[in-house]
């Protein structure tokens, strides 16, 4: 933290981990921090993804390194803290931002599909938080929620319930991990990318639907999310822990 009036707007001479950072809001988020002059390692499963986001984050000036990163399997969380700390020396900022979304209703969701978003959308940031939280002796973790989290969705029980995990896990590790390390989270409403589908193609029906609901008049772009997590890394929000902020265009607040 700055003791300066006005602090660094930016996360500078950072080291930052996002894990689910080779598509959507998490790559976004991955080259905002290179943009703004951290080193960043971007990571997924996937092996071609994660080579071509680490090509980007060159590009970027960024100081990074390629490794894969299962969420549902721990050791391989661990293994990336350990690739991360042997990159950077050690690691200031951790984003989570894996997804999964399951679309059933509550009585025809199988075991698998909800095990599976609560491992990834919970248990996994569980991990990461714990993983990350006892290698970082400073720094700042943003978990990446959802709307969802506050909302009666149809055939989504188990990301809803994920992601209201989620805030909750947000408060109490904020609490265990201050006042070194800070945590967050960020709520986005709707955002194009690869999770969101085809639902949201322009023209669609549900997607005028949001246009309409939402006082912004469209949904977001992954780039404003990662602006936002860039706020929230940053000394800009020194002060700033447990929280979960909406960014969401103003659909939440707007007439049901
Ligand atoms: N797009 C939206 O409208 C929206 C709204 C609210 C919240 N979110 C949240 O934003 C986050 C990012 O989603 P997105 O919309 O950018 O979609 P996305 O599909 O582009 O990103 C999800 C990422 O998670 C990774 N992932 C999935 N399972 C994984 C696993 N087991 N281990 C490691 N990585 C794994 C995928 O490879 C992908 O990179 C998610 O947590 C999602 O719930 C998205």
């Amino acid at each position: 933290m700055t003791s300066e009036a006005t602090p660094a707007v930016g996360v500078e001479d950072r080291s930052a981990v996002v894990i689910g950072g080779t598509t959507g809001i998490g790559r976004a988020i991955a080259l905002a921090f290179a943009e703004t002059g951290a080193d960043v390692i971007a990571t997924s499963r996937s092996e071609d993804s994660v080579e071509s986001v680490a090509a980007e984050l060159r590009e970027r000036g960024a100081t990074t390194t390629e490794v894969t990163c299962d969420v549902r399997n721990r050791e391989s969380i661990e293994r990336l803290c350990e690739v991360a700390e042997d990159t950077f020396g050690s690691v200031n900022l951790l984003v989570n931002s894996a997804g999964s979304v399951a679309q059933a209703s509550v009585v025809e969701m199988t075991e698998e599909e909800w095990e599976r978003d609560i491992d990834v959308c919970l248990t996994g940031v569980f991990h990461a938080c714990q993983v990350f939280g006892r290698a970082m002796t400073e720094g700042s973790i943003v978990n990446v929620s959802s709307m969802s989290a506050g909302q009666a969705r149809e055939e989504r029980p188990a990301y809803c319930a994920a992601k209201s995990g989620v805030n909750g896990l947000t408060r109490a590790a904020a609490a265990d991990l201050a006042p070194e390390i800070r945590v967050n989270a960020i709520a986005p409403g709707f955002v194009k990318t690869p999770l969101a589908g085809e639902k949201l193609e322009d023209g669609s029906e549900f997607r005028e639907t949001v246009d309409e609901r939402t006082p912004m008049g469209r949904v977001a772009a992954p780039e404003e999310i990662a602006g936002s997590v860039i706020h929230l890394t940053s000394d800009t929000a020194s002060f700033t822990t447990g929280q979960v902020l909406t960014v969401d265009g103003g659909y939440d607040i707007s007439a049901q």
